[in-house]
């Protein structure tokens, strides 16, 4: 199996690691448009094969997409982050055409890939992704319900007083601090509803601290996070390299489901070797549809800032 990660900062590093951890893929590439920043992380990464014991081989690349030929998997964390005080949102005019050439460049060489989108804002270039490639839908995967799940389940860990792997807890819509909706409701501990433990304040600060999730870490930290967000990307990868047929909440295509069709947003979807396999519904109420319908009107407004590009 063949992985390529676009973008070797520190999203897409971390993301390269944890592939080569994991040993997902007997070659990866790691390829950045900085002038041997690919090279330099690969060489580095390659020096813990026998420390950590993987045997993948990491190939860095400054911008040359023929070594990138014949993957199963590209991974696009290409584009600028966000600083304090930025939103996803603010990425857009920078990012959208990163991103264009990136896919470009991907289908000439891995026509056959799966592409799982990193870069923000995520649900608008995921869109951009579909769109640039023409590829078949259930082969552009966004990754931020991945990310913004697992942010919700420690969110509701911290305050249960549990461990993370003890709870199920999906956030659908857009991957915004605005647009995503942690779904409270149907989150449980070990099958018991969490809403039995948590009163309803508490409840609402839960799902406010995962809304801003990445912002707050972005205000710590001075620019936007890496280690989750290329955890998230590799357990996609995993999935779909094993075939495990994991659920997780990615941005796809819909066309109809959770009502809403010609749009890329976030639902909870099957992931195996064929990309995304299949979208469950899980039955949102009428105030959790209406939250998911304002978000896509949200990121149907982010998507038409790429025709005026
Ligand atoms: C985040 O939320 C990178 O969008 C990503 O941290």
């Amino acid at each position: 199996m063949k992985v390529t990660v676009v973008g070797a900062g520190a999203v897409g590093a971390t993301c390269a690691d944890n592939i080569a951890r994991k040993e997902l893929a007997k070659e990866l590439v790691l390829l950045d448009i900085k002038e041997g920043l690919a090279e330099g992380k690969a060489q580095d990464m390659m020096q813990t094969a026998t420390l950590l014991g993987f045997d993948t081989t990491i190939i860095g690349s400054t911008n040359d997409y023929s070594k990138t030929a014949g993957s199963d998997v590209v991974v696009i964390t290409s584009g600028i982050p966000r600083k304090p005080g930025m939103t996803r949102e603010d990425l857009i005019g920078t990012n959208a055409g990163i991103v264009k050439g990136v896919c470009e460049n991907i289908l000439k060489h891995s026509p056959d890939a799966i592409i799982i989108v990193i870069s923000n804002p995520m649900d608008t270039m995921t869109q951009l992704a579909l769109t640039a490639t023409g590829l078949p839908k259930h082969r552009i995967i966004g990754m931020g319900g991945t990310l913004d799940s697992a942010r919700f389940k420690y969110q509701l860990s911290q305050r249960l007083g549990c461990s993370p792997s003890d709870l199920n807890a999906v956030v659908v819509g857009g991957h915004g601090d605005t647009t995503m909706i942690p779904l409270i409701r149907l989150a449980t501990w070990n099958s018991v509803p969490v809403t039995k433990f948590l009163d309803a304040d508490q409840q609402k600060q839960v799902v406010a601290d995962t809304m801003v999730g990445g912002a707050t870490l972005t205000k710590l930290i001075g620019t936007s996070a890496w280690y989750a967000p290329g955890a998230a990307g590799a357990a996609l990868v995993e999935s779909i390299l094993r075939d495990e047929k994991k659920l997780f909440t990615c941005c796809v295509s819909l066309n109809g489901e959770y009502g809403q069709k010609d749009i890329c947003l976030g639902v909870p979807v099957v992931i195996g070797r064929k990309g995304w396999e299949k979208i469950l519904d899980f039955g949102l109420n009428a105030e959790e549809q209406a939250e998911f319908n304002k978000s896509a009107d949200a990121v149907r407004s982010m998507n038409d800032v790429l025709k005026t590009l």
